[in-house]
């Protein structure tokens, strides 16, 4: 049985920690749930992690369409939420209520996500009333990177802050089951966590978030980019996977690869019989 938003708030109510991954291909999908993930963003981040652009500003709605519903078909457990992407819900409330659907539809996502506190709060309700939950994600929204001329932790100041709170009590009043604090100080991300009611689920927020996101790539090791400093690399996959590769190139030049036993035989009696025609039809074979 898929898990659904409510099961997702239970977990908070339970005071139990919600891990969340991205994911963003069959492989990448099917490790996460055999893990015990119990919900998977397929993720804009797969601009820079799977298409190798610098942001996720290129990221289309037909992309994200595209990696979810490989993600959808091969798992059966975890809730999936689909990534809005760039200005694909800021042109207005009924535009980002048409793409949320078209995303759900074509993907089968459970739930959609999309950048932005007050400022996107009318888009977010349009979407919760056409059956579509949504989660929210304020904080560092990479979308606007632009606007924040780079990657900084949000809420140092107090203006800052004040707004970040404002931001998070609006994306719950317009219905969000739960928001993500992206770069947020610990204490002001504890402070919004304990003020809500829905989950929120932190990278690079601290410890005292409902739940924590990550990137595939990033606590694999298997991102060759910048590593940011909230990400912790579990395993160096990366590496591992450069080497085997390093030693599969050695064997074919040596030719070590393949042996016996990754080939296939035939009957000798087969192969005389080839033989033997190919030297009465003159030796083509
Ligand atoms: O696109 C993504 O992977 C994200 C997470 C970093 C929250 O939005």
């Amino acid at each position: 049985m898929r898990l659904t938003i409510r099961d997702i708030r239970k977990m908070k109510d339970a005071g139990e920690a919600i891990p969340m991954l991205t994911a963003y291909d069959a492989t990448s999908a099917r490790l996460a749930e055999a893990a015990g993930v119990p919900m998977l963003l397929v993720g804009d981040s797969l601009g820079m992690v799977i298409q190798g652009y610098e942001t996720t500003i290129p990221v289309t709605l037909d992309h994200i369409i595209y990696h979810a519903s490989i993600v959808t078909r091969v798992t059966q457990t975890p809730l999936v939420v689909g990534d809005m992407p760039f200005m694909s819900y800021n042109v207005s409330p009924e535009q980002a209520v048409s793409n949320a659907g078209r995303l759900m539809q074509e993907s089968g996502v459970g739930a959609v996500k999309l950048e932005g506190g007050e400022t996107v709060a009318p888009a977010i309700e349009r979407i919760v009333n056409a059956g579509i939950p949504v989660m929210g994600h304020i904080g560092l929204t990479p979308q606007s990177v632009n606007r924040f001329g780079g990657f900084r932790v949000q809420g140092r100041e107090i203006v800052g802050a004040q707004q970040l709170l404002r931001d998070a009590q609006a994306v719950q009043s317009a219905g969000a089951f739960a928001v993500v604090l992206e770069l947020v100080t610990g204490p002001l991300a504890q402070m919004i966590t304990e003020k809500l009611d829905i989950p929120t689920i932190g990278i690079g927020a601290g410890p005292h978030c409902d739940g924590q996101v990550q990137v595939f790539h990033d606590i694999l090791g298997l991102f060759d980019g910048h590593m940011p400093r909230h990400a912790k690399r579990y395993v160096d996959a990366g590496g591992t996977m450069r080497e085997a590769i390093q030693q599969y190139v050695k064997e074919v030049q040596q030719h070590a690869f393949p042996t016996d036993e990754n080939s296939f035989s035939m009957s000798q009696d087969v192969l005389d019989a080839l033989k033997e025609e190919g030297v009465e039809s003159g030796g083509d074979y």
